[in-house]
């Protein structure tokens, strides 16, 4: 089914001039958690054109530090609290140019990561479920013990795992469908809190 590109949220982020619709969603999402505290250090993955870094950066503060990767370049944002990457997150060394530009641990780690399609079904789905594992993997080894984790997460049989494996690692886990996130896509987003820490889960 078609979708409206330019639908409210669209309209509404170019009349506020704001990156991205994306930043409705994390707003939202933050005004049902309230996750984003001042001085805290995020890291997120998949991050451009910076939408949701623009919202982060306004609840952190500029004694916090808002790390976002992206394979893209983000333009300018203010610094403190923003630092940008572009990296790979499927790439060896990417955890290692992380840690070199902030040291871990991360009070959260968010990710709205999305693979480019193909169409094909099977070769999409297995794209998602690799980019999946690298963000978590990157993620949770930088993440400090009772931290969060936001994370977009297509609806399907790569969901169902997922939400298991997170569930031997934070206390509690809970989806959340944001109304700017459009109805016919599968997206949602798993929000974690108290993450176990490193020990228990390796
Ligand atoms: C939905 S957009 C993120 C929007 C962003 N949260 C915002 O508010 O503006 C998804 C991003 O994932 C990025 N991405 C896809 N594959 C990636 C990869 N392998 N490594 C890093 N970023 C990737 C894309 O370049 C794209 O910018």
């Amino acid at each position: 089914m078609a979708f409206n590109r330019k639908d409210s949220y669209y309209k509404q982020a170019k009349r506020e001039g704001k990156r991205s619709r994306a930043i409705y969603k994390i707003e939202e999402i933050d005004q049902r958690f309230r996750f984003f505290k001042r001085g805290q250090k995020i890291l997120e993955l998949g991050a451009a054109p910076g939408g949701w870094m623009e919202y982060i950066a306004r609840r952190v503060g500029t004694s916090g530090h808002i790390l976002g990767l992206d394979l893209l370049t983000i333009s300018e944002l203010p610094s403190p609290p923003c630092q940008t990457l572009v990296a790979d997150i499927l790439a060896p060394d990417t955890g290692a140019r992380i840690d070199a530009l902030v040291n871990p641990p991360f009070d959260g780690v968010v990710s709205d990561l999305a693979p480019n399609l193909t169409g094909i079904k099977a070769t999409d789905q297995a794209n998602s479920i690799a980019m999946l594992e690298a963000a978590t993997e990157l993620g949770l080894e930088r993440l400090k013990k009772s931290g969060f984790l936001i994370c977009k997460v297509f609806q399907g049989s790569e969901l169902k795992q997922f939400q298991l494996q997170m569930k031997n690692r934070f206390q509690k886990i809970t989806l959340a469908k944001p109304k700017a996130s459009r109805k016919t896509s599968s997206e949602i987003y798993l929000v974690a809190t108290g993450y176990a820490g490193k020990t228990s889960c390796q």
